[in-house]
């Protein structure tokens, strides 16, 4: 087994899953701001240290993906990745520098990041990052995304993976098409199909080593302003569908982006794939939102509550973990 697949099933395996709280500080500053919390590098460090030393960590959370101010943060004499690995987790970097208006089309967007990339993977190895992550966006709507953007994310996620394992980690690929609009889930469908088949067209060519890659889509959902909304058990069906026909059979572990999913949703979607899952590819869970947002809620109104702050998260990662090996129960999430 190689070191890269040997990470990325720690990562995964058993029920664990991802914990993305590697916001941008623009977007931390929307989310901090959404709780009346004063968005300031003490305040981003104190919530998420909240959630790194919480005792769902070494059960739950096989990753953490962290953003560059949180990787080389220090809490009294430890650094964040030590906190993270001695609760039994390995740290993760999103290393894409966000997505910019895409040259040659009107409305879409091409995630950046590659310029100087192979340096600043070195310092995040040294700083103790074993996985990444680069998000690759795509709005959907009768022509889009286009040939165009599906092509250019492709490449570029491609140019990442390759550089990440030369440089000894685990890329998650994340090509995300967004739940905005009124379309259907059959077209969702589509388009979540065509994105996955490019990337992993682009990665082939790239010569990335499938074996040691973390797929992060979407599920496969109406709009999120759509009047019709299929059931969990067909989110499931669709989801894994598009999945087996798209993902070549090497990928170990795919692990789901909530996107704007409700807690709720994102994990009774979850749980019905994992009931399901008649691919071998491991499906667990990579959320922000989705794992956050009740415990950032609470934690907002007396940011010293750390237990209670913990005792929230450590539900919603225990919910998910169970999601992640079809055991979740709407009982089981009354009861804790
Ligand atoms: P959400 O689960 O909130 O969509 O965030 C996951 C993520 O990492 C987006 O890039």
């Amino acid at each position: 087994m190689s070191e890269l697949n040997k990470i990325a099933l720690k990562i995964l395996s058993d029920g664990k899953g991802i914990l993305a709280a590697d916001e941008s500080t623009a977007t931390m500053t929307k989310r901090l701001d959404a709780v009346k919390v004063q968005s300031n590098e003490q305040n981003r460090l104190l919530f998420r240290k909240t959630l790194f030393t919480s005792e769902s960590m070494k059960s739950c959370i096989g990753g953490v993906i962290l953003y560059d101010e949180t990787i080389k943060q220090k809490s009294e004499t430890k650094s964040i990745p030590e906190i993270i690995i001695n609760n039994g987790a390995i740290p993760g970097i999103k290393v894409d520098t966000g997505a910019k208006p895409l040259a040659g089309s009107t409305e879409e967007k091409i995630t950046e990041g590659l310029d100087g990339l192979r340096e600043r993977l070195k310092v995040y190895y040294k700083l103790g990052a074993r996985f990444t992550k680069w998000r690759g966006v795509y709005s959907i709507s009768k022509k889009n995304p286009s040939s165009l953007c599906i092509h250019s994310n492709a490449h570029a996620l491609a140019r990442y993976s390759s550089l990440v394992q030369e440089c000894g980690m685990v890329p998650i690929v994340e090509p995300e098409l967004l739940m905005d609009g009124n379309h259907s889930a059959a077209l969702c469908f589509d388009k979540t199909s065509e994105i996955i088949k490019k990337c992993f067209e682009e990665l082939i060519i790239h010569n990335v080593d499938l074996k040691g890659v973390i797929l992060k889509p979407n599920m496969i959902l109406d709009g999120n302003s759509s009047e019709s909304k299929i059931t969990n058990e067909e989110v499931a069906d669709l989801t894994l569908k598009c999945l087996k026909d798209s993902v070549p059979q090497e990928v170990p572990g795919i692990a789901f982006l909530s996107g704007g999913q409700t807690e709720l949703e994102a994990t009774e979607n979850l749980n019905f794939i994992n009931k399901k899952n008649n691919t071998k590819f491991i499906m667990t869970y990579s959320y922000g939102r989705a794992l956050q947002q009740s415990a950032l809620k609470h934690w907002s109104k007396n940011i010293q509550d750390i237990k209670g702050t913990q005792e929230i998260f450590n539900h919603r990662a225990r919910m998910c973990t169970l999601a992640a090996k079809g055991e979740w129960s709407k009982e089981l999430e009354k009861k804790n």
